[in-house]
């Protein structure tokens, strides 16, 4: 090769230059998913209160790169309850930790539990499970550990003078089970305060505090204070800060840098920044990981339209029933125009592309405005645009607006929020659903999982619901088998 050939010559210097010394890393600095290595594993993992999944893996394996997705659908999942990490272990430096933890081909995921003992070392497990965004958190979930006393009538006076001066948070709930976003509460202010759940049936405990709506959060702040009771949503940050009047949470990581946790940030409505809160200092001090896996999406091509409802008894039987599931409907003129077009296409788009994906997605269908079910829809609903995008389920009796511009990208976020129960939730007005009349088969239940049973919100408007029942249903599962190592 001539070297006069100016272009060729500099891709082949490039090309030298890049090649690795310290192999970049399938994970970017923006990634929700945390990097560590030999060295911070101690101060990240080993030290934190916080359950931690790892991911052992090395940038060239296949394997590893199909994870990805997943992986950092998991991260986001888990944010504020638990850490989802990963370790090169094609670096040097990293060889020998990886070896330590027996790892033998990539990727491997093990699940790093804290001991319950302070200063402990954590207990380590292998998961086997799917690799999919919901099989991982399902696991990590299940691996959080749980310092959050349950309170009966029995056990109250017990529990309200023990370390009296301390403070102490309540949920009265009406679930008997204790619900990672608590959990996460718990493990924050591990010694700082006493975090308890009571069941509304204790009916003594519920008079003394005056419960009288679930879920409730009542802090004590120690003493002679009064007792507060949160008015915000049930959601982390929020509760974080209304718990932080007793005391200070604690760090994430252990020490070695003073950046006590930052706090985490309002996440504002927008879900694009929680991404972020997690990397933190992670991001900081890790390798750049620079490799960006360029991912040739093929998605516009030769999208099918959505189906289109037009029968009332039908668009009762698909979504609008108190058994359906999600539903994905817009709402159009039956003449479209440029806007209904846009809406169509971007919907199509996305439901050609889950489909392309083989994941499973709730159906989207096309409805018109003129006719006389849908008007009613649409009264009942107040939505005023010519086109409008909503999402029903009439099992949960919830319904969503769309608001944002037409684009696939933006319409998809605002589905990922639904798939992952984020975002805001109205009650479906009276009178929206009917029975199904007269079909013998009937609506399919979708799986759906419940990490954060209790501290469902009621559903007034505003509210957001912390509940994860929304999880995510797609076998987004790699082979299980393992590159060679
Ligand atoms: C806290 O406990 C001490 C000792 O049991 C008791 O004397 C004190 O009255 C208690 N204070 C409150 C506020 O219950
Ligand atoms: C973990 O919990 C303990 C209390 O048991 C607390 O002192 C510590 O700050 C917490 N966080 C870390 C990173 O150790």
């Amino acid at each position: 090769m001539h070297t006069s050939n100016p272009t060729l010559a500099t891709v082949a210097v490039a090309l030298l230059s890049a090649l690795p010394t310290v192999s970049a890393g399938i994970y970017t600095k923006n990634s929700p998913v945390l990097q560590v290595d030999a060295k911070s594993y101690d101060r990240l993992v080993a030290k934190s209160n916080y359950t931690t999944v790892l991911e052992f893996y090395a940038p060239w394996c296949g394997h590893c790169q199909n994870l990805k997705p997943a992986y950092e659908k998991a991260a986001k999942n888990l944010d504020g309850l638990a850490q989802v990490a990963a370790v090169n272990c094609d670096e040097d430096e990293n060889k020998a930790f990886c070896g330590q933890f027996g790892v033998q081909g990539f990727p491997t995921l093990k699940i790093a539990r804290p001991g319950k003992k302070a200063g402990g070392k954590p207990v380590v497990e292998d998961y086997n499970g799917p690799r999919s965004a919901k099989g991982i958190v399902d696991a990590v979930v299940d691996k959080i550990n749980n310092y959050v006393q349950r309170v009966t009538d029995k056990d109250l006076d017990g529990f309200l003078s023990t370390r009296n001066d301390s403070a102490k948070a309540i949920l009265f709930t009406e679930k008997g089970t204790t619900g990672a976003l608590l959990k996460s509460l718990a493990i924050d202010f591990l010694d700082v305060i006493q975090v308890a759940q009571i069941r509304n049936k204790e009916a003594k405990a519920n008079a003394l505090f005056g419960v009288a709506s679930y879920p409730a959060l009542v802090l004590l702040p120690g003493g002679d204070k009064p007792g507060l009771l949160y008015d915000g949503e049930m959601k982390k940050d929020a509760m974080v800060k209304f718990l932080s009047q007793a005391g200070a949470p604690n760090p994430v990581s252990g020490p070695a840098k003073p950046k006590a946790k930052k706090e985490k940030k309002e996440k504002a409505s927008s879900k694009s920044s929680d991404a972020k809160s997690k990397t933190k200092e992670a991001a900081k001090e890790e390798t750049t990981a620079s490799a960006e896996t360029p991912k040739a999406t093929k998605a516009a091509e030769a999208a099918p339209a959505i189906p289109a409802i037009t029968e009332p008894s039908k668009l009762i039987k698909e979504c609008l029933n108190p058994k359906s599931g999600t539903c994905i409907l817009a709402v159009v003129p039956s003449a479209h125009g440029e806007t209904a077009e846009k809406a169509l296409g971007s919907l199509s788009e996305l439901a050609h592309k889950h489909a392309e994906a083989k994941r499973h997605l709730f159906p989207f269908y096309e409805i018109h405005s003129a006719d006389a079910n849908v008007a009613a829809l649409v009264k009942s609903l107040e939505i005023t645009k010519e086109v409008e995008i909503v999402a029903v389920n009439g099992k949960r009796k919830w319904w969503r607006q769309y608001e944002g511009d037409l684009s696939s990208e933006s319409i998809e976020s605002w589905i990922d929020a639904i798939r992952l129960s984020e975002g805001t939730k109205k009650k479906l007005p009276a009178g929206v659903l009917s029975e199904v009349v007269a079909d013998e088969t009937p609506q399919v239940e979708k799986v759906e999982v419940k990490i954060e049973d209790e501290i469902k919100v009621e559903v007034p408007t505003e509210s957001e619901s912390t509940s994860w029942q929304g999880a995510e249903p797609t076998p987004e599962a790699t082979a299980a088998e393992h590159d060679e190592l």
